[in-house]
């Protein structure tokens, strides 16, 4: 069965409630009806209600950047599961290179996040990418493996089904370096490689793996033309409407 891909956006830390609101407004009036991949909005924390009553009814979902891996608890400036899900999100990204780089995120609480979202039903986008000195090092595979391995202890075949994983390589991120199409999928082989190892033939076959890195809609067609990448995770040039739309419809 080919894969339905999905395209998301990820804002990071930009836009306001009324910003966003903007934004899914022009948003949804240029991809309506589009349903040959899925689409999904990562606005932050404060925005996030916002954009879960903008696009409901549409083919747009919406999700956390980041969520804990606890249930609850003295854990100041985080958000948990069924607070994602209390205001109607449906998908979280985890361990997003700034996470791991920034707040220091290590495969062990990518696990613990992962093992979260699954228990509650929330789609993960499980983010792997290796920095500039590990590929000039020529450690690019032995990186994704570990962080694939390092993410899915415990992870069983029979749960794996909603995971997502986005390769963004880091020295990609917001640079305006883009990873070829044949860099992605080679990095998607190897990613694609690894499940298959941990999880057998038919989750491999059916995982999707998103690129992710300086996606812009002058590069989507050539990233998402290839069979190996599954859709993609936009930063930078998913703030604009027409932008993210263009990638979209690629
Ligand atoms: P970028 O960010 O598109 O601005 O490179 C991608 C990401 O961090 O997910």
């Amino acid at each position: 069965m080919p894969r339905k891909s999905l395209i998301a956006a990820n804002w990071k830390m930009y836009k306001t409630p009324a910003e966003a609101k903007a934004f899914t407004d022009a948003f949804l009036s240029l991809v309506a009806g589009h349903d040959r991949d899925e689409i999904a909005l990562f606005p932050s924390v404060t925005s996030l209600a916002t954009v879960v009553a903008a696009v409901a009814g549409s083919n747009v979902s919406a999700g956390l950047q980041n969520m804990h891996f606890a249930e609850e608890g003295a854990y100041t400036g985080e958000t948990s599961a069924s607070m994602l899900l209390a205001v109607g999100a449906t998908h979280t990204l985890i361990g997003h290179s700034e996470r791991r780089q920034y707040f220091n995120e290590t495969d062990e609480v990518v696990n613990k996040k992962l093992h979260t979202a699954l228990k509650h039903g929330i789609i993960p986008v499980v983010c792997i990418g290796e920095v500039l000195a590990e590929r000039e090092g020529g450690l690019t595979a032995e990186v994704l493996k570990t962080q694939i391995a390092g993410a899915f202890v415990g992870i069983t075949a029979e749960a794996a089904a909603p995971i997502v994983i986005a390769y963004e390589p880091v020295w990609a991120i917001g640079t305006g370096k883009t990873a070829t199409p044949e860099m992605a999928v080679e990095a998607h082989k190897i990613v694609r490689a690894e499940v298959a190892k941990l999880l057998g033939a038919d989750v491999a076959a059916a995982v999707r793996i998103l690129y992710g890195g300086s996606v812009k809609p002058e590069n989507a067609t050539a990233l998402l033309g290839e069979e190996e990448i599954d859709g993609a995770l936009v930063g930078g040039a998913s703030l604009k409407a027409d932008s993210f739309a263009a990638i979209v419809k690629y």
